[in-house]
């Protein structure tokens, strides 16, 4: 088999993240920036609606949910694709733009997803790396490799793990040099970071932007992200993208999410107004070093990772170890509830802490 199959695939690894005994942990899972607590009724209700309206045999058809997804995101439904995930998302943007032997740039350490898309294309990799420490995107790096050959670069932002941000400013200095390269910007924790890419979009039309409603609007199970760019780069996706990749009954939530946003409000403002205060104030008052984040997780270098890990693991709080590109021995947790960070930070004094 070996020799039949792409040599750029038959190289890989399969993309595992550590799911194997999530469902039965009883406890806090704080590895994959999840919301931690249900989106509300309004999900539960859609779905029971839709499976009472007895048309699980019909194929999906998309189009009022382009055009709800298009006035959520502030642009026309041309210039939305709905995706299986946003994971989809960037599987579709590095088929489309960049071949075999083709440089891509991926700031470092990134999400998996990248590294993934790459090498199934037999991409080449340039992986600038992020600053050791402050966290910071490596702008300068970016732009000193930036040439004619480069096909594609990535800004995730917020970047997944060290939960750092590139100003929207700086996205058009790479826009600027990069006008024979598709500029890719992940925007999976958007809703945090409060900032977005999509004012450039029309100035540069070789900007395309991912987002997700796994995060914040709390729906990773069902799968549903989404493409915003230039209608002429949509027209492209869609010839890769399956006519029913996305499902209707992810679709009936999604309807139900994007007409009642309050949930969405109140959950980012806990968290990033009460839960990432307290847990950053806790890490600074106790001389534990971290990276600033404006996402719902952080990125965190305690003194003993390995064995900080294991301990609040036991103790009810499952974090996600990092490491790479000089991120070695950090550890990411994601925040939750006000009520849930506050019992993060009480285990974490008894456990933790002088142990
Ligand atoms: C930066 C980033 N992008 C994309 C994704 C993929 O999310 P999904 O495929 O669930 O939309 C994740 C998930 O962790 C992420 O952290």
């Amino acid at each position: 088999m070996n020799n039949l199959v792409r040599k750029s695939v038959a190289r890989l690894a399969p993309y595992c993240p550590p799911l194997s005994g999530r469902r039965a942990y009883r406890g806090f899972l704080l590895d994959f920036n999840e919301r931690t607590e249900p989106y509300g009724q309004v999900v539960d209700a859609a779905l029971v609606k839709f499976v009472a309206e007895n048309r699980l045999q019909c194929y999906p058809e998309y189009g009022d949910v382009n055009q709800l997804v298009a006035q959520y995101a502030g642009v026309k439904a041309e210039n939305i694709l709905l995706s299986n995930g946003s994971d989809q998302a960037i599987d579709l943007i590095f088929r489309a733009f960049a071949g075999e032997g083709d440089k891509v740039i991926i700031p470092s350490p990134s999400f998996a997803m990248f590294y993934q898309c790459a090498g199934v294309n037999g991409n080449e990799v340039l992986t600038p790396q992020y600053d050791r420490a402050s966290g910071a995107f490596p702008l300068q790096a970016v732009l000193d490799v930036v040439d004619e050959s480069v096909k594609l670069i990535v800004v995730c932002n917020p970047n997944n793990p060290t939960a750092t941000l590139l100003s929207v400013a700086d996205i058009r200095r790479i826009l600027d040099v990069a006008k024979k390269a598709v500029v890719l910007v992940d925007e999976a924790y958007v809703e945090y970071s409060g900032e977005s890419a999509t004012s450039l979009l029309s100035s540069y039309p070789n900007l395309i932007i991912t987002r997700t409603f796994s995060k914040a609007f709390g729906l990773a199970a069902l799968r549903v992200g989404y493409v915003v760019a230039a209608s002429a780069v949509i027209d492209e996706l869609i010839k890769i993208r399956g006519p029913y990749d996305v499902n209707m009954v992810a679709l009936a939530a999604v309807r139900a999410v994007l007409s009642n946003l309050e949930p969405l409000r109140v959950y980012v403002r806990e968290v990033m107004m009460v839960s990432k205060p307290l847990v950053e104030n806790f890490f600074t008052d106790n001389k534990i070093f971290f990276y600033p984040s404006v996402a719902d997780f952080i990125l965190f270098r305690p003194v003993n990772p390995e064995k900080v890990f294991m301990t609040l693991k036991d103790n009810g709080f499952l974090l996600r170890p990092r490491r790479g590109y000089g991120f070695d021995g950090t550890l990411r947790l994601s925040f939750g509830t006000a009520v849930q960070t506050r019992q993060f930070i009480e285990v974490y004094k008894k456990v933790c802490l002088n142990n």
